[in-house]
């Protein structure tokens, strides 16, 4: 049985920062975020926005696009880094605010960037076995990127979240069984302890078991496939990696290409990673959706055909968990991520000034305890805590 992606939306904050101008706010040459950090804009989370909000609104899109009953979903996982509560599940609220049935599971995985891959990978075991009959499972990677004022991750924060319908019906992506390469290691390199809202993080150490990482998931892959030797990663259309910033997934790429013996491993970059690297640049790092928000891009930006040709996928999380996985492009995936329309959507939001960036993730520190009040944003909103349950208004309660 083919199993995969049967369709994907996204969904991201409405306003972003401009990193030229935080360069020069910050000092800092503005070279240094666009080019070595590879990004150009971040979204920026508003203060009625928040996890859940953009994992009910990307939901919502998918199974509307897809003409999905809420009641055909059988299971519902957001993986996510940055939940909104220590034991109910955004996934609950989720189900709530898309009006799922009780006849589903539904819960949250975590493992940092890599808790939305876990749950992909075994809904699709779950569908595999035949406990599904017949249902499909949605799958949400939602994250607020999140790192300090004047702190070297600044410029690698983001917004957003990316819906995964998966089914037997793959037409966006059919992923192949038994050959996923893993690599888990137990490591400090990026963590958030319970008492911060903020990401901690050894930054170039954290680079350097992301490089590790790719190391093992690939080779781990490469012994599952007896992949030929030379260059075996030229079978693939393209490779989409784990974006927290661009340069990090060129340094992927180099590593991963030199495993396969290139000696100019930067020479098939072009061809195989940077159209996957265009929407990442424009809305920064989403943690668990990073990954998708790449193939989404890739889709998106690959000029020639790829209906029917593999593609490797390479998903880290720190702590750490990594994995490389493969599938193949199901006929209609270019259209129907062009169908979504998010160039338009990403020229449409508004700048923010430095002022009120600064004002935002001022005021974050109080949001979880911010009573219910104000005006109510569009579609989805966070109201605020009630008696300390967080409220939240969608289209139903409207
Ligand atoms: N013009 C062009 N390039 C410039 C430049 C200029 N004027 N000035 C500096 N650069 C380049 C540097 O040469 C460097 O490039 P290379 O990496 O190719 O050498 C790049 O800009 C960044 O410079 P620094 O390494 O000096 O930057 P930094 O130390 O201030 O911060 C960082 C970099 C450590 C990645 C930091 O942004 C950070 O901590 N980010 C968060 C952690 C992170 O994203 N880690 C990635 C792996 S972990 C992961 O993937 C999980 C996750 O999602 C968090």
């Amino acid at each position: 049985m083919e199993v995969g992606i049967e369709g994907l939306s996204i969904a991201f904050p409405e306003v972003y920062l401009d990193l030229a101008e935080l360069a020069v706010a910050r000092g800092v040459a503005p070279g240094k975020y666009l080019d070595g950090i590879g990004t150009r804009r971040m979204a920026v989370a508003l203060p009625e926005e928040d996890t859940v909000t953009f994992a009910a609104r990307a939901a919502r899109e998918v199974l509307e696009r897809t003409g999905t009953a809420p009641d055909q979903i059988g299971l519902l996982a957001v993986g996510t880094e940055t939940a909104v509560d220590h034991s109910k599940p955004v996934a609950s609220f989720v189900q709530g605010l898309v009006g799922i049935g009780p006849r589903c599971r539904v819960f949250e995985t975590k493992h940092a960037c890599y808790g939305g891959t876990a749950a992909l990978q075994l809904s699709l075991d779950w569908i595999r076995s035949g406990n599904a009959r017949g249902k499909k499972a949605l799958v949400v990677c939602a994250d607020i990127a999140r790192y300090g004022i004047g702190t070297p991750g600044e410029p690698t924060q983001g917004a957003g979240a990316v819906a995964l319908l998966l089914s037997d019906r793959p037409e966006l992506l059919a992923i192949e069984a038994g050959t996923a390469g893993i690599a888990a290691v137990d490591v400090h390199d990026f963590w958030r302890p319970l008492y911060s809202k903020d990401a901690m993080v050894d930054g170039h150490y954290s680079v350097q078991c992301y490089l590790d990482a790719v190391s093992g998931a690939y080779q781990h892959h490469k012994e599952l496939v007896n992949a030929p030797p030379g260059l075996y990663s030229d079978h693939f259309a393209a490779l989409a990696y784990h974006v927290p910033y661009g340069k990090m997934a060129k340094k992927a790429h180099r590593q991963l290409r030199s495993l396969d013996g290139d000696v100019d491993p930067d020479a098939s970059f072009e061809r195989l990673v940077a159209a996957g690297l265009m929407m990442p640049a424009e809305i920064g790092n989403i943690y668990t959706g990073s990954l998708y928000l790449a193939l989404a891009s890739l889709l998106e930006n690959t000029k020639a055909p790829l209906a029917g040709r593999p593609i490797g996928l390479f998903s880290y999380g720190s702590g750490s968990c990594a994995e490389f996985y493969t599938g193949v492009v199901g006929p209609k995936a270019q259209q129907w991520v062009r169908d979504l329309g998010l160039p338009a959507r990403l020229a449409a939001r508004r700048s923010l000034s430095i002022a009120e960036y600064e004002e935002i993730m001022r005021a974050r520190e109080d949001l979880d305890r911010r009573p219910v009040g104000g005006a109510p944003g569009r579609d989805f909103s966070f109201l605020g805590v009630d008696g300390h349950r967080r409220t939240y208004r969608g289209p139903a309660q409207a």
